[in-house]
């Protein structure tokens, strides 16, 4: 591993049944032979808390702590993450073992990092429809509505006679006749996040006790369960498990001609998006905890990187400011469910195709100069409670918000912008000379503040501030946005084969909205209904634009608040941070750009 120009290494993320083959049989003797060896080698060390793999006598201890399902079945053991958040039991165990390996490793000289439990919700974990969450989710609620008729109050539960007498009357929002009262489930949605931050809160104070080392979790892609700035403040680090191949193939909607063009490559902008909001959650400090090092084993189709990819990947992170890319995994284990997962070694542990690639960028970063860290001037709002109310009520297929914003980002991008992504909270957006927040159903006063002070063009909608905290149509209609003369009247939402076109060029699809507006009218539907609306900097968009529209608004914008644009060719990106600039080529083939000839899997830096 030093040879070929590493510096970290990640270990005992699921190693409990290891630590403690019984319960209290510690077996300490291992890991700290693994750890005098790798830090004799000069490599420093993340040590994962093994929480996510319960061993199998922790059930006999605890044989109420599985997560169970939305049809009431328990979530069995024989892989991993079978465990409830809101199992008190459970999560005191995750805090004895914690302690002890901080005790023991917390100032050990080759420990650099702690990554607590691993990727929080992978294989949908984070809602758990178990008793221990039946009942913290009822004391969740009277603490927060104090009474049983506050709660009916909020949720409009006279409507189909769903008023409660006690709060322990509430069960969790399924298994019922028809879908739940929506402010039962995002109600539920909160509680849930809540729980997988409870969760991480302990093991973070565990840690803390006896260890000054940065505390870091792996987030993933495309993953919206629970409110990663909630997590993201109780630590030091955010990272993130990245896989291009394996996301084109398996996360994103995007047609077969786009997923064929892009299969050796990955989408030109799923990974730049996550390190660009994982920067933000990890308030500055970031890195990719996992990077794909070649084929994986677990999307429907698992197809080897083109050859360069592997090296373009890592300068593509660091392009974004990461501290540190790490490879999963090193060698390609010969057993069990990730047999055909590859690693940097084969099974018989000769290098494997990305090792060389993995030791180039090495050689290649250790003699690159720093990359500055700098704001970017466009500022896209990307918020987890949104990503649960559009969940809870789309209104028509296809309308998710994740998608929603992803594809403002890469509209964005195609114009060679570089992006902040920021939670809607109270923080300076002074500095942005373009701000987005698409979708945004609740934001709050603070967030609301924060858009008055702004100086910068402004765009909001579709949907912005359509529901109340307690998923409510506002009183006076959305979107309520002071210094703005717009009312939304109507919503309709379309099957993606019939969109409306709008005047000058493009459409809008799945989701339309009926603007009232006594605010200049910037573009109109065919049909002579405004959709796009402006008063001085602030713009309303009452609809989901397809790329060309899309296009269209963001040049426009751009011109406004001062930005150069440019039309890059299809598969070109670029990344710019102060005066450091980054040229990538996602495509299959070499692309002529600013007369320099980019191959594919080519990374430019100027
Ligand atoms: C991640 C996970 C790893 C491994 C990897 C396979 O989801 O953290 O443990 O499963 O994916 O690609």
């Amino acid at each position: 591993m030093a040879e070929l120009g590493l510096t970290w290494v990640r270990i005992g993320e699921f190693a409990w049944s290891r630590l403690e083959p019984d319960p209290g049989n510690l077996q300490f003797d291992w890991l700290d032979r693994a750890f005098d060896v790798l830090g004799n080698a000069g490599l420093k060390v993340v040590l994962g808390t093994p929480t996510a793999t319960p061993p199998r006598w922790m059930l006999d201890k605890h044989p109420d702590m599985l997560a169970v399902d939305a049809e009431g079945r328990p979530r069995g053991f024989g892989s991993r993450r079978h465990y409830c958040f809101s199992h008190d039991g459970y999560c005191a165990e995750a805090v004895r073992i914690t302690t002890l390996l901080a005790k023991r490793y917390g100032r050990h000289p080759a420990l650099g990092a702690w990554q607590t439990d691993n990727e929080y919700g992978c294989h949908d974990t984070v809602i758990s429809y178990s008793d221990a969450a039946r009942s913290a989710f009822r004391e969740w609620l009277a603490q927060k509505y104090q009474s049983p008729e506050a709660l009916n109050r909020a949720w409009g539960n006279v409507f189909w006679s769903m008023e409660y007498r006690e709060f322990d009357e509430i069960d969790l929002p399924t298994l019922t006749v028809t879908e739940p009262n929506p402010a039962h489930a995002m109600e539920f949605r909160r509680f849930s996040s809540d729980q997988v931050a409870r969760f991480n809160g302990a093991q973070v104070a565990a840690i803390r006790a006896f260890s000054d080392a940065p505390i870091s979790h792996n987030y993933m892609g495309r993953t919206t369960e629970f409110d990663h700035f909630a997590t993201g403040d109780q630590m030091e680090i955010a990272t993130w498990d990245s896989y291009p191949l394996g996301f084109l193939e398996d996360r994103l909607e995007d047609p077969p001609g786009h997923k064929r063009r892009y299969a050796r490559q990955g989408d030109p902008d799923f990974q730049a998006f996550h390190h660009d909001l994982y920067r933000s959650v990890g308030n500055g400090r970031w890195w990719v905890m996992e990077q794909q090092p070649g084929p994986v084993n677990w999307a429907p189709h698992n197809p080897a990187p083109r050859s360069g990819m592997v090296r373009f990947w890592t300068w593509e992170a660091f392009a974004h400011g990461a501290e540190c890319v790490s490879y999963f995994r090193w060698r390609q284990a010969p057993f069990a469910q990730e047999q055909m997962h590859a690693g940097l070694l084969r099974p018989d542990s000769v290098e494997a195709e990305g090792f060389a690639e993995a030791a180039e960028v090495a050689r290649e970063l250790a003699e690159a100069p720093e990359v500055e860290e700098a704001q970017a001037p466009v500022a896209l709002i990307f918020d987890y409670q949104a990503a649960w109310s559009w969940d809870v009520q789309p209104q028509g297929d296809g309308c998710d918000y994740f998608r929603l914003v992803f594809e403002i980002y890469r509209g964005l991008r195609k114009l060679g912008l570089s992006i902040d992504i920021l939670p809607p909270d109270g923080r300076d957006l002074t500095g942005y000379a373009l701000i987005l927040a698409p979708g945004l159903e609740m934001p709050s006063n603070t967030f609301l503040d924060a858009l008055g002070r702004a100086r910068g063009q402004i765009l909001l909608g579709p949907r912005f501030g359509s529901k109340t905290e307690s998923f409510q149509i506002p009183p006076s209609l959305p979107p309520g946005i002071p210094g703005l003369d717009v009312k939304v009247a109507r919503v309709e939402t379309l099957r993606a084969d019939m969109p409306v076109s709008v005047t000058g060029g493009g459409a809008v699809t799945l989701w339309r909205e009926m603007l009232e507006s006594g605010a200049e009218t910037l573009d109109e539907t065919e049909d002579g209904q405004p959709v796009l609306v402006r008063d001085g900097p602030l713009h309303y968009l009452g609809g989901w634009p397809d790329a060309s529209y899309l296009n269209r608004i963001l040049t426009r914008l751009c011109e406004a608040a001062g930005l150069a644009v440019q039309d890059l060719p299809a598969d070109i990106r670029i990344r710019q941070s102060g005066d450091t600039r980054f040229v990538f080529n996602y495509g299959p083939s070499p692309v002529v750009f600013e007369g320099k000839e980019v191959p594919p899997a080519g990374v430019i830096r100027d």
